[in-house]
């Protein structure tokens, strides 16, 4: 967006639609979004690689939220035109397992904006991480099927999150589990600057991004999907690659080598000259999980299918015989909950979505 002239009476800016500038009228010269200091922050609950979360109180409604700190590429020119599009689409979207981005709220200079969300307890990274005992299996079940119903709602909607992982699944106290961190990722531009692998983790990236990709489709999400059913399930990550090279050669030893006949088009993707893969012939995921059932199995091989065009939709495994069988899937409300680093004030729980029952 064009830095707009303070000196001068206009604001000029560029338009999204056309080519061109348009003059901004002075009853809007300064937003219709509310100022963040409405909000009285009262800790920091997340810094992830792009912002800063605090929980903060509403001071209009008393109201707990998440206020994210959108960070802005300093060489740019403020907000990227992408991420006003996006957001401005975002705040359309309600689904009881997407975290609600209620508004935009801006701070002191033009650069500051930030998130409004509703607030959720708990993100699955840091509950796996001081979790005593495994989730059972019902519960993995009702996680996933959570996970996949916002998926559903929001690939319906032409969103690909493009950044699934268990740091971006919250969940309230009453076992709502919430996608979060999503359809962003364009705001910060994919794929991100070259970062070390432990900053930007490539444990859920899809082949077909490691192999350079120009088409981004649903899929690659449908792929982070598998890598974290697969991570609650063992109660570890499933592929725990330390760059993109190992990262491939992990998928590689657990999946096979893929081939051009089993997932045509293979052999043109970009990078695939850049990598010697090791010859492989077996799929060992049975191995790895030689307690789970066979619909368990089915839907874990659906999951990761090489080719992008035969993997699993978030309907597909809804639909999944996996989460038919005993053990069923468990209500939300029998989740593991604990007193987390977050709660030790006492969060009232006066958030909306809190109260209200998780299922669509
Ligand atoms: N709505 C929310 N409620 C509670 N915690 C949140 C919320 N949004 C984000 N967080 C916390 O902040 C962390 C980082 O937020 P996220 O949106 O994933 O940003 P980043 O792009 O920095 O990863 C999350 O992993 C989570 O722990
Ligand atoms: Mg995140």
């Amino acid at each position: 967006m064009a830095e707009p002239d303070l000196e001068s009476e206009q604001i000029r800016l560029k338009c999204i639609r056309k080519e061109g500038f348009f003059t901004v009228p002075p009853e809007h010269r300064l937003g219709r979004c509310r100022s963040v200091k409405e909000f009285e922050k009262l800790n920091r609950i997340g810094e992830g690689t792009y912002g800063i979360v605090y929980r903060a109180r509403d001071t209009q409604t008393d109201e707990i939220v998440a206020l994210k700190k959108v960070r802005m590429d300093k060489e740019k020119d403020g907000i990227p035109i992408s991420s006003l599009r996006e957001i401005t689409l975002l705040l359309r979207l309600r689904h009881p397992n997407i975290v609600e981005l209620k508004e935009v709220v801006v701070g002191n200079h033009l650069e500051s904006i930030f998130l409004v969300m509703g607030y959720c307890e708990q993100d699955l990274a840091s509950l796996l991480e001081n979790m005593p005992t495994p989730f059972s299996e019902a519960q993995v079940k009702c996680i996933v099927l959570q996970v996949l119903r916002g998926l559903q709602y929001l690939h319906r909607n032409f969103i690909i999150h493009r950044d699934l992982k268990v740091s971006n699944l919250l969940m309230t106290d009453k076992g709502c589990v919430k996608t979060a961190d999503f359809g962003l990722a364009r705001a910060y531009g994919v794929p991100v600057k070259p970062m070390t692998p432990k900053v930007v983790t490539l444990w859920y990236r899809a082949p077909e991004l490691l192999l350079g990709t120009s088409t981004q489709t649903t899929s690659i999400d449908m792929w982070a999907v598998g890598c974290i059913l697969a991570e609650l399930l063992a109660h570890r990550p499933l592929l725990p690659g330390t760059s993109e090279i190992h990262q491939i050669d992990l998928i590689v030893q657990l999946l096979g080598t893929p081939s051009e006949n089993i997932w045509p088009g293979f052999s043109k993707l970009p990078l695939v000259g850049q990598y010697s893969l090791r010859k492989q012939p077996y799929n060992n995921l049975k191995h790895k999980f030689p307690w789970l059932s066979e619909a368990g199995l089915r839907l874990l091989h659906f999951l990761f299918m090489y080719d992008p065009k035969k993997r699993a939709t978030a309907g597909d495994c809804l639909e999944s015989s996996y989460f038919k069988e005993k053990p069923l899937p468990c209500e939300p409300e029998l989740m593991p909950t604990f007193p987390h680093h977050r709660n030790k004030r006492a969060a009232p729980a006066t958030s909306e979505g809190q109260s209200k029952r998780c299922k669509p």
